[in-house]
């Protein structure tokens, strides 16, 4: 039987974090069992360890027995996908070892996990008669791979899974491992447990390059000045740093502190940041810091962490009597996630809390001024806000609080009124002419001006995207021959960090908006209404691969809208005075981007799309645009080539 295609997700080729986790011990210890036993056991296990992987974000794939597939970064990307996969991983160890400690069957305690993470590229879409969604390629193979090789009790991950972490976790190197299918054996990372420091900048390279903070002089200046002012004065004022992903953010909240906590400045600095996934966890913020200033660890067990925080009040209470000390202790408890707390706290609850965190941040500034900084504001949760604002607008009880936040522009549009409480600077994109280059990068100082400067205006003024390009660059064979002389036909290849990021980009957006911008990717960086639509008119697409199945009656609004949307989203901008006359012509706001959303397609859709444009621009008065057209057409051709070669039909 044939059961008709009704995708709920878009088939595509996608960046994505595959975990394999396989209960060690289960099957010797289900030999001597009944079954009914042994399926109670496994509904036990999985009941916990899929509630795991939930809570980080992730996607079951399936369960395989005694093992389990899950994903990140398909169906959909999120933010940290990488970290999410392995901090999943960890925490499966240990809910197994909590689930043998709740049953009383002898010899669940032999039952251990063994957990492999791998990352890059993967086919998701639907296979079988079922049309299950799961996704396939090397990559999962690898995944797979690693946690064979993984020790029991331990999470092994592959390289480009190590890249994409960063300094998150620490990690020990093991033996390289041969793997099927593949010639050069692989390195594989033991996991050890998650990095201390968590005020880490997003995109710092594993590898060590060395990069120069350049160009933001006239922010540094602004930023010591207003600090200057909260000494003087002695109250609170908020530095709210806007900008878009990688435009050095979180560079210049690091080089800051470095700044300020130098002598002959004698401040105390607090740091903590939001993450994606706390967004909706009352206070996260404050108690990050707080459990970064304790010294709380994730992994510490609920003991030793009651501890260091009841210690580390009682040493600043100390001239307070003992209970009003265990008073403001237990009462700031849930928030500091070591008591239950509810998910929305009330009001009550809430200023009780603001004051006692006024408090102790007013214990700890010790009369000097505090400062505090906090990045990623755009995660931040509600109640995390709301102190915040408490603190600034404290009135006489106010405190010299020095607060610098960053948070990317959709923070400032959805709550314009941190207009009025923060001073806010905005990050422009910098000017990276062959100098600056250099200056930022000295490994590349030998290099020809001439590179430099390509490699400057490939950037498109982000930092974040001139580093993946010059890692990629020192990687590949320009780099090391030496020469830096760049071939003329050298292309960067999306570094996957990057590629992530925009991947997540791209998935936030409404359908509409997102499915706008695959089909307008297939035109390239810049596009027009009409071919759009033409695209979007193109025959309906086999199996709704790509999400892009548009009915035609209402194609016309559904790119209206999807336009209007990636505009306002700032992915996309209109541009004046088009090639055509008549046609509103448009632009991506980055060329990566415009890359990484046609890499999500897959290839039957580009041949198809491809094709349609090729029509539309045919059609065009002007002869200049036939060999446009007759360049879509080739690529038509070209995927429709690919798409038979290498992957059944639909
Ligand atoms: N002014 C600069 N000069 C040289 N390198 C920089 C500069 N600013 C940032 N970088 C580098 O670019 C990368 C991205 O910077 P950063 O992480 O600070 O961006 P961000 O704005 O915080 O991004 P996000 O919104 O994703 O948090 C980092 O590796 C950083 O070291
Ligand atoms: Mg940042």
């Amino acid at each position: 039987m044939s059961i008709e295609p009704s995708p709920r997700f878009p088939e595509e080729r996608r960046l994505a974090t595959v975990l394999f986790a396989d209960v060690q011990g289960f099957t010797s210890l289900a030999e001597k069992l009944d079954f009914e036993t042994v399926s109670d056991m496994l509904k036990g296990i999985w009941n916990r360890l899929d509630r795991v992987v939930e809570a980080h974000n992730g996607y079951i794939d399936k369960h395989l027995g005694d093992g389990l597939m899950a994903v990140w970064g398909a169906p959909f990307a999120g933010d940290n996908d990488a970290e999410q996969a392995v901090a999943a991983g960890l925490e499966l160890i240990r809910a197994l070892h909590d689930f043998c400690q709740t049953t009383s069957i002898s010899g669940v305690a032999e039952m251990k996990l063994r957990v492999g993470v791998n990352s890059g590229l993967v086919f998701a879409g639907y296979v079988g008669t079922r049309r299950e969604y799961t996704v396939l390629g090397d990559t999962v193979n690898l995944a797979a791979r690693l946690e064979q090789v993984a020790e029991p009790d331990s999470v092994v991950i592959g390289e480009n899974t190590l890249r994409l972490v960063g300094g998150s976790f620490r990690v020990r190197r093991l033996p390289p491992t041969l793997v099927k299918g593949k010639t050069e054996p692989v390195q594989p990372y033991a996991v050890e447990s998650a990095a201390l420091q968590i005020g880490r900048i997003r995109y710092q390279s594993a590898d060590s390059l060395q990069t120069c903070m350049v160009g933001r002089e006239a922010e540094m200046e602004r930023l010591c000045s207003l600090f200057d002012e909260v000494e003087r004065g002695r109250l609170p004022l908020m530095a709210l740093l806007d900008a878009e992903l990688g435009m050095g953010k979180s560079r210049l909240l690091l080089e800051l502190g470095n700044r300020l906590a130098a002598p002959p400045q004698n401040i105390t600095l607090l740091t903590a940041r939001a993450l994606a996934q706390t967004s909706r966890i009352p206070f996260y913020l404050w108690r990050a810091l707080l459990r970064n200033r304790f010294g709380l660890r994730d992994e510490d067990h609920r003991e030793v962490a009651l501890q260091k925080w009841q210690g580390g009040l009682d040493n600043l209470y100390r001239e307070e009597p003992v209970n009003t000390r265990t008073e403001v202790g237990n009462a700031l408890q849930a928030m500091m996630g070591l008591a239950e707390q509810e998910s929305s706290p009330s009001p009550e609850a809430s200023r009780r809390v603001n004051f006692l965190t006024a408090e102790v941040l007013r214990r700890l500034a010790d009369n000097r001024p505090l400062a505090i900084f906090l990045d990623d504001l755009q995660w931040a949760d509600r109640e995390s806000l709301n102190l915040l604002t408490y603190l600034l607008q404290a009135g006489d009880k106010a405190l010299p609080l020095f607060v610098v936040a960053a948070a990317r522009p959709e923070f400032l549009k959805s709550q314009p009124q941190w207009h009025n409480l923060a001073r806010v600077l905005h990050l422009e994109p910098l000017a990276f002419s062959a100098s600056l280059v250099a200056r930022a990068y000295p490994d590349l100082q030998p290099w020809p001006a001439a590179s430099l400067e390509e490699i400057g205006s490939r950037s498109e003024g982000n930092p974040y995207f001139l580093e993946e390009i010059v890692k990629s660059l020192l990687k590949s064979e320009t780099g090391a021959a030496g020469t830096g002389t760049l071939r003329p036909d050298w292309a960067v290849a999306i570094p996957e960090s990057l590629r992530a990021t925009l991947q997540a980009r791209l998935d936030s957006l409404s359908r509409e908006a997102r499915t706008v911008a695959l089909l307008a990717s297939v035109v390239g960086r810049v596009f027009w209404v009409g071919s759009l639509l033409a695209a979007a008119r193109s025959a309906p697409l086999p199996g709704g691969a790509g999400g892009l199945n548009i009915p035609p009656m209402v194609a016309e609004r559904f790119v209206q809208d999807g336009l209007r949307q990636l505009v306002r989203a700032e992915l996309a901008f209109p541009r004046a005075g088009s090639q055509f006359s008549e046609e509103q012509e448009y632009i991506f706001k980055s060329s990566y981007l415009r890359d990484v959303a046609y890499s999500l397609l897959p290839n039957r859709v580009r041949a198809q799309v491809h094709h349609a444009v090729a029509e539309w621009l045919s059609q065009r008065r002007d002869p200049a645009y036939l060999s446009m057209a007759r360049d879509h057409e080739e690529s038509a051709a070209q995927a429709a080539r690919l798409s038979t070669g290498s992957l059944p039909p639909l």
